[in-house]
């Protein structure tokens, strides 16, 4: 039987996943990311968070993306000055909101249509959008049920405006009840409710679902269960076999159970894309090191420019988003300052290829 992968198969991994342990990770966990482009250019994206009151200008960033092959970024807001930088610039942009307009976009119309023209409309011509992202990891939760009145009301904005760019959401794998294996990945119950008709209006529209996938607390929550060879992209062995796909990598069994879901719900045309990724090199335990978020980093670069998808969506390429760009020293303490894969000074805190 031929499935919709232009999205999903399943992946069902570790049992260790346990739902309610990452998904009290991952609420934790505060989010950003970016995405890539054409030939002879990087595919990997990166995201550009701004918690941090030493980082250098939106000119200054951009030309650093320049200068290292990285052609997406991600935006968790629409800051003007970041958006103006980013005009002519060829680097294409995930659009992000503040989580709290969600019940103004949700109830009101009026307001969505002041957000794209504040922020969408006057950058339209000069700034290359790939997606609008309507709420960052707020499924499940307390606003998950503005989700789709407000993506729908954006959507509709933006077509009054005559401007077409896919609108979508950020979900955590909190919303993931059974992740392991790959082909067994499945939503919550109280996320699935939310989680259908999204993944329906997504199906409609030809948008994506955008995915926060990191191996790495998966592992640093499970150090004693996951091979870190596994989860840093470093061994070539099938150390978990799910059926006939075998996976090399935690990284691809992750997003493979989320197009599992998916797929669950009825949405095997929608695709995953990977809204962020990142490994912490200090902060953390044993596992937050230089040395592993370095080897993580560019050896999830080198399998997505690879293209070879995920096992359950071979050939798809998969856009994928690396967080973060720097260091940010407002974040809370331990690992979540520690993602940056550069310094506020832009100097490296190790190398990466992009
Ligand atoms: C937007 O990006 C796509 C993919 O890289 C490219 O084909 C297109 O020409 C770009 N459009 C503009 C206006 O830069
Ligand atoms: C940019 O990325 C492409 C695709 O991986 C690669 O072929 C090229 O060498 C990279 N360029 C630089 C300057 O790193
Ligand atoms: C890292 O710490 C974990 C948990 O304390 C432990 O199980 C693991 O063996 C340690 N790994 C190394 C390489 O020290
Ligand atoms: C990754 O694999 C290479 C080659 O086996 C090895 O030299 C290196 O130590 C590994 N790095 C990590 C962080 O596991």
């Amino acid at each position: 039987m031929e499935r919709g992968c232009s999205s999903l198969h399943l992946l069902l991994h570790h049992p260790f996943f346990v739902a309610a342990a990452i998904s009290l990770l991952f609420s934790a966990f505060p989010i950003t990311t970016a995405a890539a482009a054409g030939s002879g250019q990087g595919l990997m994206g990166v995201n550009y968070g701004m918690k941090g009151d030493n980082l250098p200008t939106p000119p200054e960033v951009i030309s650093l993306c320049n200068s290292r092959n990285i052609t997406k970024v991600r935006l968790f807001d629409p800051n003007a000055a970041a958006l103006a930088a980013l005009q002519n610039s060829g680097i294409r942009v995930i659009l992000g909101s503040y989580n709290e307009d969600l019940p103004n976009f949700a109830a009101d119309p009026s307001s969505a249509i002041a957000w794209v023209d504040a922020n969408v409309v006057p950058y339209a011509a000069a700034v290359n959008f790939t997606y609008i992202d309507i709420g960052n990891e707020v499924i499940p939760g307390e606003l998950a049920a503005f989700v789709l009145p407000a993506m729908r009301n954006i959507d509709a904005a933006l077509r009054s405006a005559g401007i077409s760019i896919p609108v979508t959401t950020t979900v955590s794998t909190a919303v993931l009840g059974t992740s392991y294996p790959p082909s067994q990945g499945a939503f919550t119950e109280e996320a699935s409710q939310v989680m259908g008709p999204i993944v329906s209006f997504l199906a409609s529209t030809n948008a994506p679902l955008l995915a926060n996938v990191y191996p790495y607390f998966a592992y640093a929550g499970n150090p004693d269960e996951i091979r870190l060879d596994y989860a840093l992209f470093n061994t070539s062995d099938i150390v978990v076999q799910d059926g006939s796909l075998g996976y090399s990598n935690l990284f691809d069994a992750m997003v493979d159970s989320v197009n599992s879901a998916i797929e669950r719900l009825g949405g095997a045309g929608v695709r995953v894309v990977v809204s962020e990724t990142g490994w912490p090199s200090a902060g953390g335990g044993n596992a937050s090191t230089f040395d592993n978020a370095r080897v993580y980093n560019n050896n999830l670069i080198r399998h997505v420019n690879e293209k070879i998808g995920t096992p359950k969506c071979p050939g798809n390429d998969l856009e994928v988003y690396t967080f973060a760009l720097f260091n940010e020293n407002l974040k809370p303490e331990g690992t979540e300052r520690n993602f940056g894969m550069f310094y506020p000074d832009m100097t490296e805190v190790y190398h990466v290829d992009f």
